[in-house]
C-alpha cells in the first residue's frame, strides 16, 4: 500500500434503523475517505449519524440497522461482504476502536494484562514474556502508575480515565491501519481530556495508519485533525482541510457552527454551540436541501432541489447551491 492509498473508503453509504415510528434514515449517501498518516475529524450535532458511521465502518451496527446502499472498504477489503473470519481478523488486527465509554472496547471478564497480551496474538515471534514487557511499556506510555502490579486487575477496578488510557494503550499495541475514536474524551473531566488529547497526538505520530476522530468539540478537531467532514442530519454537507473549513466555511451550517457567539459555547464540555432549530425528523427528511428548514440563506430552490457537491477547490467541497459564491 502506498502513502496515498485510502485506509478507509466509504462510498454512497445509506443506513436506516427500523423503529416503531418508521425507518430512521440515519445516514444518506455518505462518502468519506481517510488516508494513511491522516487524522480525519467527523463533526456534527448529536443525532447527526457520527456513531452510526463509526459502527458501520466495522460492521458493528445493531440488528435493527439496515444498510440501504453503498460500500465500505478498509485497506481495500470490502467490509460489508466479509465472512465472519475475515471480520474477526479486521477487528483484531486492522482496526482499533476507542469509544466514549471505554468499557465498550475492553472485555469486562478478563484482566487487562491477559487481554493486552492476547491482542498481540498476531506476533508469533515474541514470547509471552516479551509480550508482557510490551504491555508494561504501553501502559507506562499512557501513564498508568504501577503497571506491573495492576496487570491482574479487571477493567471495573480502574477509573473511567484510566480505562480510556488502557483502551488507547491497546490501540498502541495493535498498531492498527485504522483507529476509530468515537468521542473518546466526552465522558472525562477537563484535565483528563487534555491528557487523552496529548495521547492521541502521540498515537498519531506512532501509528502508521489513519485516524477517524469523531467529536463534538470543534476546538479539539482544529487542534488534532488534518481534514474535517461535517455531518448534518445524516448527510455530509462540507469537507476539506481543517485550515480551509475552519477559516472560510462555505456551507451555511458550518458557518453557523463557527460564527456562533462564543459566549454560548459551553466552555466546560466544549461541545458544539446550539444553533437555532432542531435536527429534522429522520423518518421523513426534508425535501430539497436537508438544511433548508434551519438555513438563513434558503431560497425557494433549496426547498425543492437537493444541492449536489460544489467543488470550492481541489481539496474542498460543500453541498450548498451557493457554496461557489464565497462568504
Ligand atoms: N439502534 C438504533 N435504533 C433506532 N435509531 C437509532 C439507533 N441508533 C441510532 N439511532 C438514530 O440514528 C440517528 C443517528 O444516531 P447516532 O448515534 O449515529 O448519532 P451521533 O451523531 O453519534 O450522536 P451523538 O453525538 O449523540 O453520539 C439518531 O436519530 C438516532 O436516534
Ligand atoms: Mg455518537
Amino acid at each position: 500500500m502506498t502513502a496515498t492509498d485510502p485506509v478507509l473508503e466509504i462510498r454512497d453509504l445509506s443506513v436506516a434503523f427500523h423503529s416503531p415510528a418508521g425507518a430512521v434514515q440515519a445516514l444518506r449517501r455518505v462518502d468519506l475517505t481517510a488516508r494513511r498518516g491522516e487524522i480525519v475529524g467527523l463533526v456534527g450535532e448529536s443525532g447527526s449519524g457520527k456513531s452510526t458511521l463509526a459502527l458501520a465502518a466495522t460492521r458493528l451496527l445493531p440488528a435493527n440497522a439496515e444498510i440501504r446502499s453503498g460500500t465500505v472498504a478498509v485497506c481495500g477489503q470490502d467490509v460489508l461482504s466479509l465472512p465472519a473470519a475475515g471480520l474477526r481478523q479486521l477487528r483484531g488486527q486492522t482496526v482499533a476502536m476507542v469509544f466514549q465509554d471505554p468499557m465498550t472496547s475492553l472485555n469486562p471478564v478478563l484482566s487487562i494484562g491477559s487481554q493486552m497480551i492476547d491482542i498481540q496474538y498476531r506476533d508469533a515471534t515474541l514470547s509471552r514474556t516479551g509480550k508482557r514487557a510490551r504491555v508494561l511499556a504501553a501502559l507506562e506510555r499512557v501513564g498508568i502508575p504501577d503497571a506491573a502490579q495492576r496487570l491482574a486487575c479487571h477493567p471495573h477496578e480502574f477509573s473511567g480515565g484510566m480505562r480510556q488510557r488502557i483502551a488507547i494503550a491497546m490501540a498502541l499495541l495493535m498498531n492498527p491501519a485504522l483507529l476509530i475514536a468515537d468521542e473518546p474524551t466526552t465522558a472525562l473531566d477537563v484535565t483528563l481530556q487534555a491528557q487523552i488529547v496529548h495521547l492521541l497526538r502521540r498515537l498519531r505520530r506512532e501509528i502508521d495508519g489513519a485516524i477517524l476522530f469523531v467529536s463534538h468539540d470543534l476546538g479539539l478537531v482544529a487542534e488534532l485533525c488534518d481534514r474535517v467532514v461535517i455531518l448534518y442530519a445524516g448527510e455530509v454537507v462540507e469537507e476539506g482541510t481543517v485550515l480551509d473549513v475552519f477559516h472560510t466555511p462555505r456551507h451555511p451550517y458550518t458557518r453557523m457552527l463557527l460564527d456562533c457567539d462564543p459566549a454560548r459555547i459551553d466552555v466546560v464540555s466544549r461541545t458544539l454551540p446550539t444553533i437555532p432549530g432542531d435536527l429534522p425528523d429522520l423518518v421523513q427528511p426534508p425535501s430539497g436541501c436537508v438544511f433548508h428548514p434551519r438555513c438563513p440563506r434558503a431560497e425557494d430552490r433549496c426547498r425543492v432541489e437537493a444541492p449536489s457537491w460544489n467543488a470550492v477547490s481541489a481539496t474542498r467541497r460543500a453541498r450548498c447551491h451557493f457554496a461557489g459564491e464565497g462568504a
